[in-house]
């Protein structure tokens, strides 16, 4: 069947990527860390079938595997979106009202605590404890884009004009 063949392919391009990332580090169990790295920065997570995979390939116990990447809050285990916004809940921003903002954007984008990745997988809403940059607080990233000094209505103007950008609305 075209389907079945085409998730297939898709999938063994998959581990083709992996293996290429497990060879450069000379399948050594010592680099697991650097290796999930790698692995989550071309995939934006760590698939469940990958991490057994690297497991495998690097002789290593699955669950030492999934210990390190649930371990490390650094680490997905579940798929992202395009763009991930982390809106930070540290003490400086929190005393400058981070949490209307946290409220504002699950608002407009259909999200709740449990549900943090809309369905279209456009965005992924995050809070994170300090991002060190308290001067600017409240602060808000989207992907590698750091926004100050944010209010609920900047930020949910941010989220539509990136909405716009990608054609939905
Ligand atoms: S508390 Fe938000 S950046 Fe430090």
């Amino acid at each position: 069947m075209p389907q079945t063949l085409e998730k297939t392919t898709k999938k063994l391009r998959q581990f083709n990527k992996v293996c290429e990332i497990l060879d450069r580090y000379e399948r050594n169990p010592a680099k697991l860390i650097p290796i999930l790295q790698l692995v989550q920065d071309e995939y934006r997570y760590l698939p469940e079938e990958v991490l057994t995979y690297i497991a495998t390939s690097l002789s290593l116990p699955p669950a030492k595997v999934y210990g390190v990447a649930t371990f490390y809050a650094h680490f997905a285990l579940e798929p992202k979106g395009k763009y991930v916004i982390r809106l930070c809940d540290g003490t400086a921003c929190h005393v400058k009202k981070s949490i209307p903002i946290l409220e504002a954007l699950r608002e407009r984008l259909g999200l709740t605590d449990k549900v943090r990745t809309t369905p279209d997988m456009l965005f992924t809403v995050e809070t994170v404890s300090c991002l060190g940059a308290c001067g600017l607080a409240p602060v808000m990233v989207i992907n590698d884009d750091v926004h100050g000094q944010m209010t609920p209505e900047h930020a949910v103007a941010l989220i539509d004009e990136i909405a716009a950008k990608e054609g939905k609305k």
